[in-house]
């Protein structure tokens, strides 16, 4: 009974030492590459865009800011989007409309992930609709 309290206690010493180290050291951050510039700023992967989106990352005639952004409307603009996180925004604060200028370039953090299946894709029609976007075909 002791030996495994013993063993217990030296497991506690040892984790709190861990974490301390990791404290210490910017969050053992070793076995993760070093991000990129794009992502300097940011401590957490940036969310992948459902596959749906390839034509939205390939067509800078959709504007991220229009289905996600928050406007006059409501935030987000398009009902069936997701809102970006408040720190996307100058000052953390979603009300100025105005995005941080290291938030301008959302394809340059956000990635398509071919295999992510969100909502089926009358979800997207409709916002799409809903903003009137339509790519740069009717531009
Ligand atoms: C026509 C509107 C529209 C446009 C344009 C659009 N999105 Fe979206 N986006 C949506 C909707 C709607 C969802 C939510 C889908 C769901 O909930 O099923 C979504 C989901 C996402 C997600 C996933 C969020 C999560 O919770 O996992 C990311 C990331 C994203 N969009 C980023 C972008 C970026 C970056 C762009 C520009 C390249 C963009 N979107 C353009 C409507 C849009
Ligand atoms: C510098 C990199 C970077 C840029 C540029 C950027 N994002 Fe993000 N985004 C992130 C990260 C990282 C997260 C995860 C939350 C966090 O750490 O703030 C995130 C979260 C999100 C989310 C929330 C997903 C969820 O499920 O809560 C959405 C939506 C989103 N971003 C959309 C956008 C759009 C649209 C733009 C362009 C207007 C954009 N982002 C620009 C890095 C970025």
């Amino acid at each position: 009974m002791t030996k495994i309290k013993k063993a217990n206690v030296r497991i506690v010493v040892v984790s709190a030492a861990l974490a301390l180290a990791c404290a210490l050291f910017a969050g053992c951050a070793s076995s993760q590459e070093a991000p990129s510039d794009a992502v300097a700023g940011t401590e957490t992967t940036p969310r992948l865009m459902p596959a749906y989106h390839q034509k939205y990352a390939d067509d800078t005639g959709y504007q991220c800011y229009g289905c996600h952004g928050a406007t006059d409307r409501g935030n987000p603009n398009a009902r069936n989007a997701t809102a970006m996180p408040d720190g996307h925004y100058v000052n953390n604060d979603p009300s100025t409309q105005e995005l941080d200028p290291i938030r301008n370039e959302c394809r340059s953090c956000h990635s398509v992930d071919p295999n992510k299946e969100m909502h089926d894709d009358s979800y997207y029609e409709e916002a799409e609709e809903e903003t009137g976007q339509h790519g740069s075909r009717e531009e």
